[in-house]
């Protein structure tokens, strides 16, 4: 493989406001000035993963505009290969988030380009799924892209998910995934009514009985719960003070797909996740945020 992980997904230029509190509808509210990062799920992953080690590469799509100079800037500080981003159709995707004093986000996205990425431009890039170990997607660009992802997977690669923001997945995307990763939100919605009233565990097992080679669900300050046909397993949380927990379960992710692509066993490489995650909550920003795997260890 020429990549350990390949990052199929969504790049947004954040233009971020601090709030006391969100407004309601009807409402406006005055916030801090206004800071631009680089982000999006997809980026976002991408460069978690480098700055740990991995050899990565970005299949996107950006604007011809500023914000994608931005974000192809960081992509490459970070040392992402991003021969795969693609430029033009759309303005970049923009995320309009507000972060309150307890560090938790509210985001709206604008995909623009990111809704321009193609089955046929997955199709064209056929060549970068086939040569990476690891293949992550979310779904902030083209459900149908991301199944022409699967469909391309090389024998032997491994695909992971991060359905958000949520939707009902098909079948063959589901059977794909090892591991599907959700939080609360994201499991009850691919769950529809049968997730009421359960607990995690029970999520999780549904999840499995969905298709999945592997579930990770994460619970936010309660850890989270991997589940395979070897069973379930617990990862505690790591405890920090939350700055701004954007793009924290971005680099989750990223660090989760980057570890079991080098053979880690589930529940170790979500427990290095946490930790990869832990650091990222308590710095501003999305990539801003993301440590080198030396600054894991030192935790
Ligand atoms: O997961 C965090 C990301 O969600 C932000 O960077 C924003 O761009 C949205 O995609
Ligand atoms: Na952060």
């Amino acid at each position: 493989y020429d990549y350990d992980l390949l990052v199929v997904g969504s790049a947004n230029a954040d233009l971020v406001i601090g709030v006391e509190r969100r407004p309601g509808a009807g409402e406006t509210v005055l916030g801090s000035d206004l800071a631009v990062h680089p982000g999006g799920k997809g980026a976002n992953q991408a460069v978690a993963a480098a700055r740990l080690g991995a050899r990565t590469a970005l299949l996107a799509r950006v604007g011809d505009d500023a914000h994608g100079g931005l974000l192809l800037d960081s992509q490459r500080s970070a040392g992402v290969d991003t021969a795969g981003v693609l430029v033009g159709g759309a303005p970049t995707g923009v995320a309009l988030i507000t972060v309150d004093p307890s560090g938790d986000n509210s985001i709206v996205v604008s995909p623009g380009a990111n809704g321009r990425l193609t089955p046929a431009d997955v199709r064209a890039a056929a060549g970068l799924v086939r040569a990476s170990r690891v293949v992550s997607a979310q779904l902030e660009i083209p459900l149908e892209s991301v199944v022409e992802a699967v469909r391309a997977l090389a024998e032997g690669s491994r695909f992971v998910l991060n359905p958000s923001p949520p939707r009902p997945l098909p079948d063959e995307v589901l059977a794909a995934c090892d591991p599907l990763i959700v939080n609360e939100h994201e499991a009850k919605v691919i769950l529809g009514d049968t997730a009421a009233g359960g607990t995690p565990d029970d999520w999780a097992r549904a999840l499995l009985a969905r298709g999945p080679r592997s579930v990770v669900v994460t619970l936010g300050a309660e850890g989270a719960l991997v589940a395979s046909a070897r069973g379930t397993a617990r990862i505690a949380a790591v405890r920090v003070d939350a700055v701004d927990t954007t793009g924290a379960g971005d680099a989750f992710t990223a660090a989760l797909a980057w570890r079991l692509g080098t053979g880690a066993p589930l529940a170790e490489a979500a427990a290095y996740a946490a930790q990869v995650g832990a650091v990222a909550v308590t710095r501003r920003g999305a990539q801003a945020s993301f440590p080198t795997a030396a600054e894991v260890d030192a935790l």
